[in-house]
């Protein structure tokens, strides 16, 4: 789980340096986005991330259900909260969603580019923005990934040994800033192309 979620975490970092040059207008994103679609070594990649979220999300599934199957009877008096906060509690919550958001911006977005008619990515990424509810959709999603890296991020670290005293508070106050800056990053992009 946590090796995957590794990756993906880069990924979402490329993938949003690539996005930030929308600001940098229609060439500059076309051509940044023409070189993630083109570059032979980067559709190489492309297989390898698929089979990232493919192995962290069935990870995922099978992690909740294990701990479900360790134990089937409820506790009489759960105190989860004292224990773990709301993100690692709710791991699987926000990764479904974040699921289905995914199978949305792949269907509008990447089978739009590969298989469509679009004039250019720029004028697709800007034009389904103008819709306030694909927003509203969009910046929920964002909130719930940066909720899910909240714990996810830390998590990943802990898993590679991570936890010791020394390396613990660091790792967990640079996961909360990446979470912000995920949420946030793709957030602003959302929002500017609706209003501009
Ligand atoms: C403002 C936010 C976002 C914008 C404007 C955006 C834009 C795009 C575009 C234009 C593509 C197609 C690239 C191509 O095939 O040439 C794409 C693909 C993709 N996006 Fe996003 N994206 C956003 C957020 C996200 C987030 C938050 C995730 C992950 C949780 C994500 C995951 C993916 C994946 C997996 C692909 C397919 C692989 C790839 O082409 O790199 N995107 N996105």
């Amino acid at each position: 789980m946590s090796l995957s979620g590794f990756f993906l975490i880069i990924f979402l970092l490329v993938h949003l340096g690539v996005n930030l040059s929308l600001f940098a207008g229609r060439e500059s994103f076309n051509a940044a986005s023409h070189f993630m679609g083109h570059n032979p070594l980067i559709q190489l990649m492309q297989y390898v991330l698929a089979a990232g979220f493919i192995t962290h999300i069935a990870m995922g599934m099978i992690l909740e259900w294990k701990n479900k199957k360790a134990r089937p009877i409820r506790y009489a008096k759960n105190n989860a909260a004292a224990s773990a906060g709301w993100a690692s509690r709710n791991m699987i919550v926000t990764g479904v969603l974040i699921l289905l958001f995914l199978i949305l911006h792949i269907k509008d977005f990447f089978v739009e580019i590969k298989f469509g008619h679009v004039p250019d990515d720029y004028e697709l990424v800007t034009q389904l923005f103008k819709n306030p509810l694909y927003v509203v959709v969009y910046v929920i999603a964002f909130i719930l990934l940066g909720i899910h890296l909240s714990h996810g991020f830390q998590s990943a670290f802990t898993s590679v040994g991570a936890r010791s005293p020394k390396y613990l508070p660091l790792v967990k106050k640079t996961g909360i800033l990446f979470s912000y800056l995920i949420a946030l990053g793709f957030s602003v992009i959302a929002i500017y192309f609706y209003f501009n």
